[in-house]
Order: C-alpha cells, then sequence, then structure tokens
C-alpha cells in the first residue's frame, strides 16, 4: 500500500481555509492509505515567529487536526522536531540540491523578496520538505496548488540522490496528489484565506461568531438591492462555500434562488451559515474537550514521533551505508 506524507505548519488554530484546502481531505484519506501527517514547526521557524508561543500554536494545531477527524488509530500524527532524522536527511539532501533550483521556486522568491537579509533557511526550506517525504517513502502527497513545485523539486532531489548513490537502493518518486479544492478564497474576495489577514473563520469559531463573519462577506456585485437577479458563478465567495459544505441539493436551490432573485443575498448567507455551523460545530465540541486535556494530545504526538522515528531510521540505515558513512548503534532506537 502506498504510504502518503504531508505537514502543515503550527500556525495555531485551523480555519475553514486549511480544513477544505487540506484537512478534509486528509480525513478521508486516511481510510485508504496509510498516512503520516506532521506539523512542521520547523518549517515555521524560518519566517519571523514569536519563540513564547511556538509550543502554543503546536499544540493547538495538533488539537485542531485531532478534532477535524484525524484519528490516531487509523493515522499518524507527530511533531516534525521531534524525529531529528528529518534534518539529518535534509543535511543530505543539500549535498546533492543545486542552488539555483532552489532560487528558482516561486514561493522562495516572494517570501525574500522584500528582505535586505535573506536566510539560507528560506532557501533551503524545500531540501527540508524533500527529506521529510522520501524520510517515509511516501508515494503520494496531498498538496494544494502552491506546494506542487516544491513537489516536483523533491522528485528532482530524490534523481539525483539515487544517480549519485542509489544503487540498489531506491526513493520512490513523490508522486503529486493534488487535493480536490484549489485555494479557498477568503471572505473579502481578495487573497486567499489566511488566519493573518483575518479573512477567514476559524475551525473553533462559535455560531455567532460564524454569522458575524459570514453576513458581510462579498456577494456578485451585479445585486445591489435585494430583487437584482445575480449570478452564482460571480458571486466568489459565499457560492465558494456553499459548494464545499451545503449538499448538493441546496447548491442546486442556491443557484435557482440567486439567478431568480428568489432569495436576498441575506437569506442565501444565512442558508450557508446553518450549513458551516452544523458541520463546524462537533468539531468544536471534540476541540474544547481535548483543550481539556492536553497531556493526552501529548501522549498522541509522542506516540507519533515514536513511529516516526522507527521508520526514519530504517530508511537512514540504507541512506548513510551507501554514502560511505558508517554509524554505531543508534541512539533514538
Ligand atoms: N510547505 C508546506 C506548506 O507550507 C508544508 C509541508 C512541509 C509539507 N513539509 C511537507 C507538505 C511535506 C507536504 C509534504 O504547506
Amino acid at each position: 500500500m502506498s504510504r502518503v506524507f504531508s505537514g502543515i505548519q503550527p500556525s495555531g488554530e485551523l480555519h475553514i481555509g486549511n480544513y477544505l484546502g487540506a484537512v478534509r481531505y486528509w480525513v478521508e484519506l486516511q481510510d485508504q492509505f496509510e498516512c503520516i501527517f506532521g506539523i512542521v514547526d520547523l518549517h515555521a521557524i524560518t519566517q519571523p515567529y514569536d519563540p513564547a508561543n511556538l509550543p502554543e500554536r503546536t499544540l493547538e494545531m495538533a488539537v485542531g487536526l485531532l478534532a477535524a477527524g484525524l484519528d490516531p488509530a487509523k493515522c499518524t500524527l507527530f511533531v516534525q522536531s521531534q524525529v531529528p532524522q528529518h534534518v539529518e536527511l535534509m543535511w543530505i539532501f543539500n549535498t546533492v540540491t543545486p542552488v539555483g533550483e532552489l532560487e528558482r521556486m516561486t514561493q522562495y522568491k516572494e517570501k525574500s523578496a522584500s528582505l535586505e537579509s535573506i536566510p539560507a533557511g528560506l532557501l533551503n526550506y524545500p531540501i527540508l520538505q524533500a527529506a521529510d517525504i522520501l524520510l517515509y517513502q511516501a508515494g503520494q502527497v496531498p498538496v494544494g496548488e502552491d506546494q506542487v513545485q516544491h513537489l516536483e523539486l523533491a522528485r528532482e532531489i530524490a534523481r539525483r540522490w539515487n544517480a549519485r548513490f542509489g544503487d540498489p537502493f531506491r526513493f520512490p518518486e513523490p508522486m503529486a496528489l493534488l487535493t480536490g479544492t484549489q485555494r479557498i478564497l477568503g471572505l473579502d474576495a481578495r487573497a486567499k484565506m489566511s488566519k493573518s489577514l483575518g479573512n477567514t473563520i476559524g475551525l473553533l469559531d462559535t455560531p455567532e461568531e460564524i454569522w458575524d463573519k459570514l453576513r458581510p462577506a462579498i456577494t456578485d456585485p451585479a445585486r445591489k438591492t435585494r430583487k437584482d437577479a445575480g449570478e452564482p458563478e460571480r458571486c466568489p465567495v459565499v457560492y465558494q462555500l456553499h459548494r464545499a459544505f451545503s449538499p448538493p441539493e441546496v447548491v442546486a436551490e442556491v443557484e435557482r434562488n440567486c439567478r431568480s432573485a428568489g432569495w436576498g443575498c441575506l437569506d442565501c448567507k444565512r442558508v450557508l451559515a446553518d450549513h458551516v455551523i452544523a458541520e463546524l460545530a462537533p468539531i468544536r465540541e471534540r476541540a474544547l474537550a481535548l483543550k481539556q486535556r492536553p497531556d493526552d494530545v501529548r501522549d498522541i504526538l509522542a506516540a507519533g514521533a515514536e513511529r516516526c522515528r522507527k521508520l526514519a531510521e530504517e530508511t537512514l540505515s540504507l541512506v548513510y551505508p551507501q554514502m560511505g558513512i558508517s554509524r554505531p548503534d543508534r541512539r533514538f532506537l
């Protein structure tokens, strides 16, 4: 069975952008594949951050993922820094990755453009990502559009390591597996949903908070009054969210009532809010319960990391000897 790996940064509380774009899909994958999901704190430190609240954001992300439905009985959930082998394999990959390839990465260009001094970690970010994937010999990697380039680089790194050292051991080339959902547009209809832009709904928001955020969401600009007919395709936010949260018959009803001006935009948002609230309510409940038992969450992460260290060692025990490095007994086992 093909192994699946994906990672998410510890940005704190999950929001519906991460949820629709990735996590809801991960929850489905855990029934079909052997899945490993990492909270990638070592990636998060490549950008300015506050060390004082990183532990809290990491734990909150774990709570969110578990509440959203990741089940430690079905998948492995761990924190990247608890498996130091990621950094070891990254260093090894550093020796076969051309700097030119790293400088071509769109995300690197965007993030480094405004910086006077660029940390090497920002440039090397995709090498760590390649190590995440190849350490577990993952064949499938669910990522959004913006990470496809990093995935291609991971394949290139695997090819280069194989060409130089790989005989007879080979890394599988990670396969891109796109999430069914595209980038989720923010409630302001301007940028991708993100917590820092405040244009999203938190997975743990209360029904009142959800409604307060949906009520002013942008709709089809042609609908100036309640009697103007609209086009769902031109309603960037509310229609998108209906398709994500509402059952197909409701989506059909939304389309009909928008075109015929049967509903006002506010009616349409009210129906949407009901469906968003219905889906998020059990998640919120589970999250509140998990927050009461942080040690249980830490135990889940510790067990995940232990399993990952074993798997990672299997890979490194093949990688190092092929590179002419023999290691004595390893401390982590
Ligand atoms: N770079 C990814 C992101 O920002 C997160 C990530 C880190 C990841 N390592 C990974 C995704 C390995 C997939 C596989 O979204």
